[in-house]
This record gives C-alpha cells, sequence and structure tokens, in this order.
C-alpha cells in the first residue's frame, strides 16, 4: 500500500515538474548585438549608446558597444548581429569605418567562407548638415553587409537611424536619439528570431 502511494506521488511529481525541465530546455537563446561606432566629436558615439538602449530592451539580449577599431575578432563572429555607426565625411562613411570593413577580410579572414553569412546588420549615421550624405553613408554601410550575405535590416528611418548635429541643428535631439532606440530594438528582434528559426531548423523543425 504505502508503495502504491509513493508511486502516485512520483507520477504526480513528474506530472509537476515534467513542463518546467522542458521549458527552460526549450529557453530562448541569448541573442548577441554588437554595436560598433566611429565617432571624434561624441555624436555618433551617443546614437551607439541609444542604439544599444533600445537592444537591451528585447528580452534576451545581450549587447556590446565597441568603437570600430577595438572589436576583436571573437567579438565580430560571437556576434548574431552588427550594427555600424558613422559620421558623414564627404557624403559618405568615414575612413576609419571603410576600414574596419576592410579588415573583415584583412585581419579576420571572411571570404571565402562568408563567415558573417546570415548575421543581421544595420547602420546608423550622423552628419552635420540635413541633406549632405547620411542615407548614402547609411547605404554604402548596408551594402557592404550585403556583399557578406549579411541580412539587412532598417529601423529608425528608411535607411537605419540618423542625426543632423550642425548649422541650425540644435545638435542631436529626443527624436533622433528615439529613432537609434528603435533601430536597437528591432535589430534585436529581428536577430532573435533568425536565430531561434535557424535552431529549428538545425533541429529538423520546418
Ligand atoms: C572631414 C569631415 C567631413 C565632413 N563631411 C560632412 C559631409 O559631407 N556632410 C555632412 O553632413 N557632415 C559632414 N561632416 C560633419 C560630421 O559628419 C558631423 O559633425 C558628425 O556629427 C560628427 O560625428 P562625431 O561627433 O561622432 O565625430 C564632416 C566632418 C568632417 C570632420
Amino acid at each position: 500500500m504505502v508503495q502504491m502511494w509513493r508511486l502516485l506521488l512520483l507520477c504526480a511529481t513528474s506530472i509537476l515538474i515534467g513542463p518546467t525541465i522542458g521549458s527552460s530546455a526549450d529557453s530562448p537563446p541569448i541573442t548577441q548585438v554588437l554595436v560598433a561606432y566611429h565617432s571624434l566629436s561624441g555624436n555618433t558615439e551617443r546614437m551607439a549608446a541609444a542604439v544599444a538602449e533600445g537592444a537591451r530592451t528585447v528580452p534576451h539580449t545581450e549587447v556590446i558597444v565597441r568603437r570600430i577599431g577595438s572589436v576583436t575578432a571573437e567579438e565580430l563572429f560571437a556576434a548574431d548581429a552588427i550594427v555600424l555607426g558613422s559620421p558623414v565625411y564627404w557624403s559618405n562613411m568615414a575612413g576609419e569605418v571603410k576600414a574596419f570593413i576592410d579588415d573583415w577580410q584583412f585581419k579576420f579572414g571572411v571570404f571565402p567562407e562568408f563567415k558573417l553569412k546570415n548575421k543581421v546588420g544595420a547602420a546608423f549615421a550622423t552628419g552635420g548638415q540635413i541633406s549632405s550624405g547620411k542615407e548614402l553613408t547609411m547605404l554604402s554601410i548596408l551594402a557592404a553587409m550585403l556583399g557578406n550575405y549579411m541580412i539587412t535590416v532598417s529601423g529608425g528611418g528608411a535607411f537605419g537611424a540618423s542625426a543632423t548635429t550642425e548649422g541650425n541643428s540644435p545638435g542631436i535631439d529626443e527624436q533622433e536619439l528615439g529613432s537609434a532606440r528603435e533601430l536597437g530594438r528591432r535589430v534585436a528582434d529581428v536577430a532573435g528570431a533568425v536565430k531561434r528559426g535557424f535552431a529549428l531548423q538545425e533541429r529538423g523543425v520546418r
């Protein structure tokens, strides 16, 4: 009789605990977002901080923010999403940002395997004038990402988040910081969905 009670207790316990064990094994993987930027006078750095802030609002997301020259191979390859920020220099991205992208090959050897393939990519920019190269700067960054078979996304604007910093502008305003947060949120959302999708695919679930 005592044995039967023990058996019943065991069954009840496994019914109660079973789903908990199952869900912890199935808990979503952590999405790693790398935000890398160049900035001399601090504007693009402020936008980078806002992008990171937005990404951190998405559950199961880890974010690292780096000056562009200090990104390590480990950080680059561990990232599920890479968001690059540049000031506009002569209507395009800063040389430092282009050099970093070239280093994807020279330093990190991404080709011919396309080692950044299927990572999510996005861009943000700050420029002194309203219409003097911010969109081209973001598009140039996105073009390099597409060339690496990355999955590019926008957010906060048609090509990414941007801010005007000089001339009649009083500097980066709350709306522009909001667009940067929106970009960060969207990047983390999409990167999480992509990561979970590929994980299911690997397990043979379609
Ligand atoms: C060499 C140089 C070239 C620039 N060219 C442009 C330009 O073509 N268009 C523009 O809107 N701003 C231009 N700017 C202004 C910067 O893009 C702007 O001040 C930016 O916000 C600086 O970013 P930072 O504070 O992160 O360094 C230029 C600045 C420098 C130093």
